[in-house]
């Protein structure tokens, strides 16, 4: 058998760092996108819809006291980054509790906290939270509402919400998020704070949150700009969303 020349097994050895340098490129590719793969480990099920629903608010009541400091007594932050709870649809905060314990939704003040909760104990504060009334109150220290935004603003916003845009393939704001329709799992906007909201659209726009299931939200933040961010966020952080066709 004739021995491989010199020169050929440079060839051969290029060529096969070339197929590992690809395939482990390939690799790389996959494990980016696996947190995307699976976005979310609840599904919307009879079981899941009904561990969502079969809290004690009392016991959630007690249980809040570990999170009043954060999410305030009524459940209106003081700070506009963290947000507001009251009155939010129960499914949701027990959806973003469960991805916050399995690391779907990263969260470094919110991972460990979920994680300390039991399975009962999750069921339990989101019927606490979810029958806290949304009403006014001078005496609590809450950033919501905030400032109006400029008519500017406010025009983009609530046509955005309201009709969405056809041509870049958006849809309204208010056809999942209310009050039109609500679809499972998706959070009420309309007393949400301004700071929160601007923080999720860019977090669903460049993937450090992507815990939605089919990503509808991942979508919908990379087609806007960052103008209409702002301007949706300035939207509902005023409480422009709680009457809705409004844009002043
Ligand atoms: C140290 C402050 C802190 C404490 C204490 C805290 N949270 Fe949070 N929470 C946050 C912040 C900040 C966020 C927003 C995380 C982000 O930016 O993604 C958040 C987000 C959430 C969300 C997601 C809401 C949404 O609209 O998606 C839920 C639900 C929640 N917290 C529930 C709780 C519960 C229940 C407790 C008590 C058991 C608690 N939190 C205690 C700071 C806190
Ligand atoms: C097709 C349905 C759909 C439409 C339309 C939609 N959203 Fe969402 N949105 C969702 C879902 C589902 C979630 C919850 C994702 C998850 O599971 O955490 C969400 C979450 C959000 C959140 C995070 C809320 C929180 O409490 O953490 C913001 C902010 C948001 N959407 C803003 C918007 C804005 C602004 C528009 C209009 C430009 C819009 N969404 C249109 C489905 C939709």
């Amino acid at each position: 058998m004739r021995r491989n020349s010199g020169r050929s097994s440079v060839w051969n050895f290029l060529r096969v760092t070339a197929v590992v340098f690809a395939a482990s490129s390939l690799l790389l590719v996959a494990s980016d996108n696996a947190p995307e793969r699976v976005p979310s480990y609840v599904s919307w099920s009879q079981e899941t819809l009904a561990a969502a629903s079969a809290g004690d608010a009392f016991r959630g009541m007690l249980l809040a006291k570990r999170c009043d400091h954060c999410h305030g007594s009524e459940g209106f932050s003081a700070t506009g980054s963290t947000p507001n709870l009251a009155d939010m649809d129960e499914l949701a905060i027990w959806k973003e509790l469960e991805d916050f314990r399995s690391h779907k939704r990263i969260s470094r003040a919110m991972e460990p906290i979920a994680e300390s909760l039991s399975s009962r104990d999750v069921a339990d504060v989101v019927a606490y939270y979810s029958k806290l009334p949304v009403y006014t109150d001078p005496q609590d220290n809450r950033n919501f509402p905030g400032s109006r935004p400029g008519p500017g603003h406010a025009a983009i916003a609530s046509h955005l919400v309201a009709f969405g845009d056809g041509e870049r393939g958006i849809p309204p704001c208010q056809s999942c998020h209310g009050p039109v329709a609500y679809r499972p799992g998706v959070p009420s906007l309309m007393t949400q704070n301004s700071e929160y909201v601007l923080s999720q659209l860019e977090a669903f726009a460049n993937r450090s949150r992507a815990n939605d299931i089919n990503m509808p939200m991942r979508t919908i933040s990379t087609l806007l700009t960052e103008d209409e961010r702002h301007a949706l966020a300035e939207y509902y952080g005023s409480g422009l969303g709680l009457q809705p066709g409004s844009s002043r």
